[in-house]
Parts: C-alpha cells; sequence; structure tokens
C-alpha cells in the first residue's frame, strides 16, 4: 500500500497507547508483551501502523515494564515515549504533548488491540479527514458489548456522537446501547491539546479516560462521530489470558486461510499452530499438529509430517520431515529427507539431498551434499563433506568437560556404526572407520581405520560352560 505510506497534506502521527500494566492478566509481564501468533501484541499493532505512516512518525507511550517493552520492539524503529506512572488513557495522550504538538492530526491505537487492519486505520483516516472531524471514534456492534466502553450517538441514523460511557460507569438506560468504542481514534491535534486538561478522573476507576474527550469536545462545539468497523473481530481487545487465547486462534486462522489461498496444502489447519512471520510456497504439504514458529521459511512441494515443531528455520525446495522432528535455528537444503523424530539443534546446516534420520541429533553441524546420518548419532561441532556415511549409533564426543571441539569428516568417508570421533579429530578424504571404534587420531585420506580390541575365538568354550552348569 504504497499510497497510504504517504502522509499526505495533513502531518499525521500514530500513537500507540501501550503503558498498562495489564491487571486482568494476573500476570507479572507487560499486557503488550504477551503474544498472539508468536508475536508481542504491540509488535501486530505497530506492523499495522507502519503501513500507515513511517515509523517515525509512530509513538509508543510505554510505562508499565517499560525497558523490556522497548527492547521487544526497538528494533521497528518507532519512538517512545515514557509514561512512569499509568494514570489512565487520557494520561498516555498528556505525556505525548510534546511528540504529537507539531502534527495536524494523530491516529490513536491501543497497543491491546492487535488485529486491526491496515486497511481499516486507513478507513478511519479518510473517514476523519473527510468530514472534518475533531474526534472519530472506530466503533463496532459486536454480539456481546462485554466489558467495552459504549458510544452513545446524537441520533439514532446520524454519525455525530453524544459521549464515550465506560462499562462501569453505564446508568441502567446506556447499559442498553449495544455500540462499543474500539479504543481507536483520529484526532484533530489543536483541539485535542486545547481541551485535554479538562479530563478529570471523576469516574468509577479514578483515571483520566481519554474516552472523555468524547462529551468535552461536544460540548465545546466541536465534531466528533463515529464510524462501525466493517469486521467487529478487528477491534477485540486482549484483557483477559482466554480473550489473548480467542484472539490467537483468530489470528492463527487467519494466517492458514491466506496461506492456503496462496497454494500451501494444510491438513487440519485448526490442529496446526503457525506464526505470522512464517512464509511457505505453493504446493507445500502441513499435515495435521504441526508447529511452524518464528521466522521460519519453507520452500515449495515439501511435506512437513505431524507432530513436527520448527522454529526460527529455512527449508528449501521438495524436503521432507517425516512425523516427530524437532528443528531449531537451522538450515536445511532442497530434497533433504528428515525423521522421523529427528533432532536439529541451532546451527545445523544441512545439504542438499542430504538424510538425517530416527533418533540423531545434530547441533553447530555442517552436513555436506548427499551425505546420510540415518540413525541413533549424536554429530555436534562438526563439519561434515559430501557423500559421507554416519553409521548408526555413531558419537562426535565434542565435550572434554570444559571446552568444545570441533570434527571434520571430509568427502567421502564411511563410519562404520558404534563409532567415537573423539574431537578434535579429522577423517580424510575417502577414509574408513571399523565399526565399534574409538577415534582419537587423526585418519589420512584412504586410510582405514581400527579403533577397537581384536576380536578373539575360544573353540567349544561356550558348550563347556553349559556342561559345568549342569545343562545340556
Ligand atoms: C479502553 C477504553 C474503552 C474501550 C476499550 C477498547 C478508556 C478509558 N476505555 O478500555 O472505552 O472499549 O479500551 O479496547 O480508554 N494504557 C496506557 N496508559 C494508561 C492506561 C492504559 O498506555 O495509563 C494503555 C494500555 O496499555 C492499553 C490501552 O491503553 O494498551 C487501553 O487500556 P485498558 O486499560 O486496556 O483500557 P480498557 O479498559 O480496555
Ligand atoms: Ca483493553
Amino acid at each position: 500500500m504504497p499510497d497510504q505510506r504517504k502522509n499526505g497534506p495533513h502531518r499525521l502521527a500514530i500513537v500507540i497507547m501501550a503503558a498498562g500494566k495489564g491487571t486482568r492478566l494476573k500476570s507479572r509481564r507487560a499486557k503488550v508483551l504477551h503474544e498472539i501468533g508468536g508475536k508481542p501484541l504491540l509488535a501486530h499493532v505497530i506492523a499495522a501502523a507502519s503501513q500507515i505512516v513511517p515509523a517515525k512518525d509512530i509513538y509508543a507511550i510505554i510505562g508499565h515494564e517499560a525497558d523490556s517493552v522497548r527492547q521487544q520492539v526497538q528494533s521497528t524503529g518507532v519512538q517512545f515515549v515514557l509514561q512512569a506512572e499509568q494514570r489512565g488513557t487520557g494520561h498516555a495522550i498528556m505525556c505525548a504533548r510534546k511528540q504529537i504538538k507539531d502534527y495536524e492530526q494523530v491516529l490513536v491505537l491501543s497497543g491491546d488491540v492487535p488485529l486491526i487492519q491496515p486497511a481499516t486505520i486507513a478507513g478511519l483516516r479518510d473517514f476523519h479527514l473527510a468530514k472534518n472531524a475533531a474526534m472519530t471514534i472506530l466503533t463496532a456492534e459486536p454480539l456481546d458489548p462485554a466489558d467495552y466502553g459504549r458510544v452513545l450517538r446524537a441520533t439514532a441514523s446520524g454519525d455525530r456522537v453524544k459521549a464515550i460511557v465506560e462499562k462501569k460507569d453505564l446508568n441502567r438506560t446506556q447499559q442498553k446501547a449495544r455500540e462499543i468504542n474500539s479504543g481507536i481514534y483520529g484526532f484533530a491535534v489543536k483541539p485535542l491539546l486545547e481541551k485535554l486538561d479538562k479530563l478529570t478522573t471523576h469516574n468509577a476507576q479514578g483515571e483520566f479516560y481519554l474516552t472523555d474527550m468524547a462529551a468535552i469536545l461536544v460540548n465545546a462545539g466541536k465534531r466528533v462521530l463515529a464510524l462501525k468497523a466493517g469486521d467487529s473481530a478487528e477491534i477485540l481487545g486482549a484483557n483477559t489470558l482466554s480473550e489473548l487465547a480467542a484472539l490467537d486462534s483468530l489470528l492463527r486462522a487467519r494466517k492458514c486461510k491466506k496461506l492456503m489461498d496462496s497454494g500451501v496444502v494444510i491438513y487440519k489447519p485448526e490442529s496446526c499452530v503457525i506464526d505470522s512471520d512464517v512464509q511457505i510456497a505453493a504446493d507445500t504439504v502441513i499435515e495435521p499438529f504441526v508447529q511452524l514458529l518464528g521466522q521460519t521459511k519453507i520452500g515449495a512441494d515439501c511435506r512437513i509430517r505431524s507432530y513436527s515443531v520448527i522454529s526460527d528455520s529455512t527449508i528449501g525446495d521438495r524436503v521432507q520431515v517425516r512425523p516427530g522432528c524437532v528443528i531449531d535455528r537451522s538450515e536445511i537444503a532442497d530434497e533433504v529427507l528428515l525423521g522421523p523424530y529427528s533432532h536439529l539443534r541451532p546451527g545445523s546446516d544441512i545439504g542438499q539431498g542430504a538424510h538425517i534420520g530416527n533418533f540423531v541429533e545434530t547441533k553447530k553441524v555442517k552436513l555436506g551434499r548427499g551425505s546420510k546420518a540415518n540413525h541413533l548419532t549424536y554429530l555436534g561441532d562438526a563439519k561434515i563433506g559430501e557423500e559421507v556415511n554416519i553409521g548408526a549409533g555413531t558419537i562426535t564426543c565434542n565435550y572434554d568437560g570444559v571446552n568444545k571441539h570441533v570434527t571434520v569428516i571430509e568427502d567421502g568417508a564411511f563410519i562404520g556404526s558404534d563409532s567415537t570421533l573423539v574431537a578434535p579429530v579429522r577423517i580424510g578424504k575417502g577414509a574408513y572407520v571399523a565399526a565399534g571404534s574409538s577415534i582419537t587420531q587423526d585418519v589420512p585420506k584412504d586410510a582405514l581405520a581400527f579403533g577397537r580390541a581384536r576380536q578373539e575365538i575360544k573353540e567349544g568354550r561356550a558348550k563347556n560352560r553349559r556342561e559345568i552348569a549342569g545343562k545340556k
């Protein structure tokens, strides 16, 4: 939406209120850092706002747990305003007075209303500017108005608003009002700043309510309007853990739908957990009960089988991930075959066409093209070349109790089953390690290494033992 990024003739800022504690969550963590779709609430709101104005014109008001909030969203480039003491949404805006005074218009978003879409914000902006309003309130009429503040219109059919009344301050007749306040507004800066000091704390919660600006501006003869959102799901707030869970489900359903619309096959999408930023190319199949988390990227024509959990990893094209794999911060090239039950820990870099089989654990490993480690193996801190065969039960002994050491296995080497490679150690190109070896010295190119006791045969000894024991 490049045209929406332009600030237009009106200097426009976006303020995101994100300083509150979130008392109703019963959590020590700041509310806006609680996650849906694998990302903090505030990060979702910032992402939507960034489609409307450049990050330098976005001001996040932070207070509770300010340092961790700032740290988690700093990379977005937005500005921060500190509201050291949280005395209500009106007080939050008072704290940003200095920052907004040079703008003509300001859109106010709530850090705990995360499903809001850029198109809806743009719609509010356009309506607010076109109608030349002092304040425009984005509203909705959900089935259950729950604990939201209610918007009271001046007339049943007109745009004009009389007041916003908080749930705890509703009188008996006002309780019938069904239109709710989303906590998202457009303001002309001049009347907002002129009247901001008229807010009081004479209400049920003893806070400065930004919502009181509606009646204050109306009483000053200003134009205060309401605009109903097309989709009331977009303006749902997250005040309790169960509300958060509901938003998370909604967001993930929306994500799955988007992926399916782009050609990704997802069986039983309701059973999958796919984070907001995950990318998947067309014709990849995602089986039930798969989790794809963080910044994971999956290519085309892959099949991700059930019960696999993939975080912050990049997967190429035509990759098969069989059931029960755990993959974290790893790179998987095209045509790789993984699992069932493989554990790829951070720094695993698996080359084209390689195989990692059941009960194989890798960490900080480069496995070259076409190499195979199919069964019951630990590969840590290793550089493994192309077309290497790692036998069942092989272990790189990378840790001596103090330091980690590297194992190097060159192209075409063959590691016999149940071998331990005690690092630092190098197995040369085309070398062969006999099964059951404990390798503590480098093996030269094309050599055969044994590192085990030589087998002995005692003829008839088994039979003798049975006879002594009185058995046949
Ligand atoms: C608010 C509205 C209510 C609306 C609802 C929509 C007020 C008084 N009420 O209620 O009409 O229906 O949102 O979701 O505004 N915050 C601060 N500083 C503070 C207090 C809050 O930055 O001192 C932030 C919070 O972090 C939150 C947002 O403002 O992101 C809204 O605050 P919250 O306490 O959740 O307001 P609601 O009770 O939901
Ligand atoms: Ca809220």
